[in-house]
């Protein structure tokens, strides 16, 4: 048992010092720190190649740090890895479903993976009652709904009592009611069996629904943690954006009473900054939109009444502190992720 678990007096069920990754000249995760308390639900939320999975890897014992250390269940990941692996459950977002046999026959495997003894069956059983599977289904995977797939999936990875359950983008391809479906199920599991789950994701509204505890992550690092509470007050404000026809000089807007920032953007091709490809978009941060939405409408308007595309009015939530974080939007980091665009950005 290793004591460093022991801070503060609370108990980590993970803790991640310093943890990196590097693939070839890929910095997949670059020197995390975490320390997620036993019980909790904890998110790991970011964009496509953020490095969600590259963590969990390394976390699970699948795959050794290039540097840093983890520990785990209050295990070291890479010199006690099988005590982890005793101590955890890990659901992925591929199919580790066997099609072609029953869910007691897919069970069996599972146990014989984890040596468990001649009780396996009876855990099954409680478990499968619990998450309301029928022991006696005598279908083969296959024919699943895939709300019953993921029930089964959770069924296998606690079928040895694990401290830890890791899931990496649990929700990912399902259609909104078995996402639900889902949630729930994550929550019942943490709250009546006391299981601390580490999950990834990048849908925004998940991890504010689910987590009590969050990291932002994005090009492998931690750029925010706290609860979604917490980070929602990172933006201060709602955020208007307001896309234009043609350039604008948005300087004529900065005295307007209740703006906090302007924030100009646009997207320009990496070998050719002079001139936008798109057109100008301003992220304008105010004390409250519904107010000062109308006079900045008229201010614009005097300078041309043709000029504005369209207005999103964004309230504080997981996408605008990305938005704010970052510069971009979720989506727009994973759409530029691997073309040669960058962003422009003048404030004041
Ligand atoms: N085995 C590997 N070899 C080389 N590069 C890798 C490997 N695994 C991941 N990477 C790279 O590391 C970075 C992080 O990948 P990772 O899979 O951890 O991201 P992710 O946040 O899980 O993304 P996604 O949301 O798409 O699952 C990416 O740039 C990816 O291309
Ligand atoms: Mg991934």
């Amino acid at each position: 048992m290793n004591n460093v678990c022991n801070i503060n007096g609370h108990q980590h069920a993970i803790i991640c010092n310093k943890l990196t990754k590097v693939y070839g000249s890929q910095i997949a995760v670059d020197h995390i720190d975490l320390k997620i308390r036993y019980g909790s639900i904890f998110g790991l939320l970011g964009p496509n190649g953020a490095g969600k999975t590259s963590v969990i890897k390394m976390l699970t014992g699948l795959s050794s740090p290039t540097k840093g250390e983890a520990i785990v269940a209050d295990y070291n990941v890479v010199k006690e890895t099988l005590k982890v692996k005793e101590n955890i459950g890990w659901i992925s977002s591929e199919v580790i479903l066997d099609d072609s046999l029953t869910s007691m026959e897919n069970i069996w495997i599972q146990s014989k993976l984890h040596s468990l003894g001649k009780n396996w069956k009876q855990k099954a059983q409680i478990l499968m009652k619990y998450f309301e599977l029928d022991e006696r289904d005598d279908k083969k995977v296959g024919q699943f709904s895939t709300g019953m797939r993921k029930k089964l999936e959770i069924t296998m990875a606690l079928l040895h009592e694990p401290k830890i359950l890791f899931m990496d983008e649990p929700t990912i391809g399902l259609d909104a009611n078995t996402r639900r479906l889902l949630w729930n199920l994550i929550k019942k599991i943490n709250k009546e069996y006391g299981v601390t789950i580490l999950l990834t994701t990048h849908y925004i509204e998940e991890a504010d629904v689910l987590c009590d505890s969050l990291a932002i992550i994005n090009h492998g690092k931690i750029i925010a943690r706290g609860s979604s509470q917490e980070l929602k007050s990172i933006v201060g404000g709602d955020i208007l954006e307001i896309e234009f026809f043609s350039d604008f000089d948005f300087s004529i807007l900065k005295n307007i009473d209740g703006i906090k920032t302007i924030r100009e953007e646009y997207l320009s091709y990496k070998d050719d900054g002079s001139r936008p490809e798109k057109p100008l978009k301003l992220f304008i941060k105010v004390k409250n939109a519904e107010t000062v939405l109308p006079v900045l409408i008229s201010e614009i308007n005097k300078f041309d009444p043709n000029i504005i595309k369209t207005i999103r009015i964004d309230k504080p939530n997981l996408e605008t502190i990305f938005l704010e974080l970052t510069g971009m939007h979720f989506k727009e980091v994973e759409d530029t992720s691997d073309k040669e665009f960058y962003t422009h950005k003048r404030s004041f």
